[in-house]
């Protein structure tokens, strides 16, 4: 380490804050040079801190301080000292004082989009986690958590709109021409959650009447002309508003809800109180703009947020190392509320694959972190899958062992102690586990050890005494600072399935009745056995139904299993779960064949189960959908996880492609005209399943040699009338080097060139390529006129996904791939250091690479890591995955 890297921050180290603050009034002129903030904070010594002559801290970054005052009087520069994070009071008064502070800061600068910032000529703010210190000085840590009163002053033209957080109280005119509104929020928050937003938007309004009868007024503020593309944004938010009151008993308490769109963000959205501001593509919609995926991330995406409202604002976390505590616990309300909107079978398959693709190998790479973290450098780069997803999975294995109803009584006890306060996952465990009534204490482990377990499970059929003995075992591989590892508290959901595909009622030795046909076992040791009796025929087990637990299984099962189970498992996910790892199996095989320089012998199986799939009338067509489709290579890759040769595995899985469209062409094309939807295009999901299967077999077709799927995706991409079936048939057929492909580029650029929306759509579908040029047209690219390395929605749907989803050609034999994202991660560091970090994360599998490849990403990370100047957030990754 260089002597001037950062230190680390330790949640071992964490103290309650020495100041509380009682009130907060933020007087704030805007202006895109010198945006001005005087700051009033009505401050006493905090009767919970343990050091009562601390000095005043307050945080402040890239601002520049005019004035302090403390109760009325200007303080002297050997009152306070400054430097470019902290803003330090020596001596202040005993009891309650009153501190002032004026401040600006430099909005029209501002690329990081931390603090204050222009979008596209809207200011707007991001403040989670640590941005509001670059708006004004202030101890900007989540458990200060203070009443807010906000007064905007803008321009009358050019900010006509001036919104903050909570409800309106007064607006006026000024002398000098100008306006302003100022704004209460009557719940305390951290600063976190403060935003403003202020410029010439259009708005869109609707009401929700509670459960108690009160009126809310809701608003979607966007850009002026997008007023049409908000309607099905509005209907969702009405839909989760409803749920969380019927599912949780979870009401909104303000009167009025906003949404603002912004086309320059670092991630999806924030739900600051009362006024969530989001990423534009998750919020705009019109059929012939925005995909069925679009819809559902965008229905999505507003539950999340609007979730938070109770899970991250009434209840926030005490310091970032909680931050599981509202991103997990709400991620997992998000999927329940879309499981209960949609087909939860298809829902839970697609938060597997979510978690396998991205968790899993966060937990088995060099930035593997428990789910609650113990350190961090840079708490923007703790946004991850693991504190997300697998956070998810945590509420989730806590709702399997309680069962609904007792789930639902821990929640309530939950919300009924800890509302208002800042929490930590202690507080949350203590209340579920007396709530629901259960014991946590081993449950606890998975909040703080980092690493996926595997599960070992093997069974053995007594045909003589009818019993089935099911021996199960578990280890976690060591992880980056964690050695050793204590068996996790596992629940693993279990059916027997007889010869007949029927499901057999499961009875543990011992017991009097018979028992359930899906039941969950609890592996809490190293190694446990059950026995069931009664058991009449020998069994295929099924096990980990549901995927109730976030594990790597393996049930020694045969490809005959597999087979078995995947036509007839009554539990759908197994059905899927069976279909992949007997795709898997395969694959694997072929891969090995083609290193070899053999041509390998082709999957006859899978097509006859694509065949029997498409053919099954009463299959639903979006499950159908999932389970004819094969690994992804990325999945491939993950799974082979050593010395891994990306040609061979999109060689093995072209293989695969092409003889199931051959060997299975009559009931693709039966499908694909089977599915068409004749009605008028609707989001829903039904009608999203059918194009989904349809889309699939036109997937298939195009990858036989016949040429046929290619006219019929040409074909469908002149008659489509909406994106869906749009950017499925564009993306067939950049796949492959014809003229049709370049017709359709250039036509779908002509007609969305002033669309910045769909023309991410264009840039990714480019550099998701297959072909060879792909990496010289990405750069060229870079020099469209609709892409900018200060948009981060362009820089991830051009360099993000050819970084992160074309393992093929990012992972180009002669390093060119990664020397381009490596350049590009360091010219962006400069302008946006934490959209840079992320894009870094291409790199985190470097070591599971053959070893030229494996050299050349190493190469480039040491370059990364040398650079002067590094921003904490880049420094942390590269840093990290090199380790
Ligand atoms: N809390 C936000 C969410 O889950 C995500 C978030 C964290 C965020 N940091 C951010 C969003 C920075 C934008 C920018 O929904
Ligand atoms: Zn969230």
């Amino acid at each position: 380490m260089r002597t001037d890297d950062p230190r680390p921050i330790r949640l071992k180290d964490y103290t309650p804050p020495a100041f509380a603050i009682a009130e907060v009034t933020l007087d704030i002129e805007l202006d895109p040079k010198a945006t001005r903030v005087h700051t009033t904070l009505k401050m006493e010594r905090n009767p919970h801190s343990t050091d009562r002559v601390a000095p005043l801290a307050l945080d402040g970054e890239k601002l520049k301080l005019l004035e302090v005052k403390i109760d009325g009087e200007v303080l002297g520069r050997n009152r306070y000292s400054l430097s470019d994070t902290q803003l330090l009071i020596h001596e202040v008064p005993e009891g309650g004082f009153t501190l002032e502070t004026v401040a600006t800061c430099a909005p029209e600068e501002n690329t990081a989009l931390e603090g204050l910032y222009l979008s596209n000529g809207i200011y707007c703010t991001q403040c989670e986690a640590e941005g509001f210190r670059r708006i004004t000085y202030y101890p900007d840590r989540p458990d200060v958590m203070s009443v807010f009163r906000t007064r905007i002053t803008g321009d009358r033209k050019a900010t006509p709109v001036l919104l903050s957080n909570g409800n309106p109280v007064k607006s006026g005119k000024t002398k000098d021409g100008r306006h302003f509104v100022e704004w209460h929020d009557p719940f305390p928050k951290p600063s976190y959650l403060f935003a403003l937003v202020a410029g010439d938007l259009a708005q869109v309004e609707d009401r929700f009447t509670t459960m108690s009868g009160r009126e809310v007024t809701l608003r979607i503020f966007v850009e002026k002309g997008n007023e049409d593309r908000c309607a099905y944004a509005m209907e969702a938010l009405k839909r989760a508003m409803k749920w969380d009151e019927e599912r949780f008993g979870r009401e909104y308490d303000l009167d009025i809800f906003m949404i603002v769109a912004v086309s320059a963000f670092n991630m999806g959205a924030m739900e600051n109180k009362g006024l969530n501001v989001f990423n534009d593509k998750y919020i705009l919609a019109r059929p012939d703009t925005a995909t069925d995926a679009d819809y559902a991330a965008i229905e999505a995406i507003i539950a999340h947020e609007y979730f938070h409202n109770w899970t991250g604002n009434r209840i926030t976390c005490r310091d970032w190392f909680q931050l599981c505590l509202k991103e997990g616990l709400t991620v997992f309300r998000d999927q329940e509320f879309t499981s209960d909107m949609r087909s939860r079978a298809v829902k839970r398959i697609s938060d597997v694959r979510l978690l396998r693709a991205h968790q899993f190998p966060e937990d088995g790479g060099p930035l593997a972190h428990p789910v609650r973290p113990d350190s961090y450098i840079e708490i923007n780069n703790f946004y991850t899958a693991t504190v997300y997803e697998k956070g998810a999975e945590l509420c989730r294995m806590i709702h399997t062992m309680a069962g609904p109803k007792r789930f639902r009584k821990g929640m309530d006890l939950y919300f009924e102690r800890h509302d208002g306060e800042a929490a930590t996952v202690e507080n949350f465990l203590d209340a579920l586990a007396e709530g629901a009534k259960l014991d946590l204490s081993q449950f606890k482990r998975w909040y703080e050890q980092s690493g996926t377990p595997e599960v070992l499970a093997s069974g053995r059929y007594d045909a003589a005494r009818k019993t089935y003995t099911l021996k199960m075992s578990q280890v976690c591989q060591p992880t980056p600072g964690q050695r050793v590892k204590q068996p996790y508290h596992v629940p693993v959901a279990i059916g027997l399935v007889g010869p007949d595909g029927k499901d057999m009622p499961l009875t543990l030795d011992g017991e009097e009745k018979p028992g359930a046909k899906t039941r969950v076992l609890h592996l809490t040791e190293r190694e446990a056995t059950w026995r069931f009796r009664d058991v009449k025929e020998k069994p295929v087990p099924s096990l980990l139904r549901g995927f109730t637990a976030p594990v790597k299984l393996n049930a020694n099962l045969k490809e005959r299993d597999f087979v078995f189970l995947m036509r007839h498992d009554s539990d759908s996910f197994n059905r899927w779960e069976a279909a992949q790892r007997y795709a898997t199996g395969l694959l694997a095989g072929m891969v090995e064949t083609v290193k070899a320089g053999g041509s390998p012998r082709k999957g006859t199986g899978f097509a006859g189960m694509v065949r029997d799939i498409l053919r099954a009338k009463k299959t639903d067509p979006e499950f159908a959908a999932q389970i004819v489709l094969l690994p992804s290579e990325q999945a491939l890759a993950q799974i082979i996880g050593k010395d891994v040769d990306v040609d061979a595995i999109h060689d093995a899985r072209e293989i695969l492609r092409v003889s199931i469209a051959v060997e299975a062409k009559d009931a693709l094309l039966d499908c694909y005209n089977r599915m068409e939807v004749k009605a008028a295009y609707s989001p829903d999901a039904e009608q999203a399943g059918r194009r989904a299967l349809r889309n699939t077999c036109l997937a298939y077709l195009a990858a036989a040699p016949d040429g046929d799927g290619v006219a019929l995706a040409a074909e469908q991409f002149r008659r489509a009338d909406n994106m869906t079936d749009k950017i499925a048939a564009i993306t067939v057929l950049s796949n492959i080097d014809c003229s049709e492909r370049e017709e359709a580029l250039a036509a779908f650029h002509d007609q969305w060139k002033s669309d910045h929306l769909v023309m991410d759509k264009w840039f990714t579908i480019q550099a998701l390529s297959y072909l060879p040029g792909t990496l010289a047209e990405v750069k060229r690219l870079t020099g469209h006129p609709a892409f900018t390395m200060k948009n981060p929605n362009k820089v991830r749907s051009l360099i993000g996904s050819f970084a992160n989803a074309n393992q093929l050609r990012f992972h180009d034999a002669k390093g060119a791939g990664y020397r381009f994202v490596a350049d590009k991660v360091l010219e962006l560091d400069r302008l946006n250091p934490q959209v840079a970090a992320r894009m870094l994360g291409a790199f985190k599998s470097w070591r599971q690479m053959e070893p030229k490849r494996r050299k050349l990403m190493q190469a480039e990370l040491k370059r990364i890591v040398g650079v002067e100047g590094l921003s904490r957030d880049v420094f942390e990754i590269a840093s990290k995955t090199l380790a």
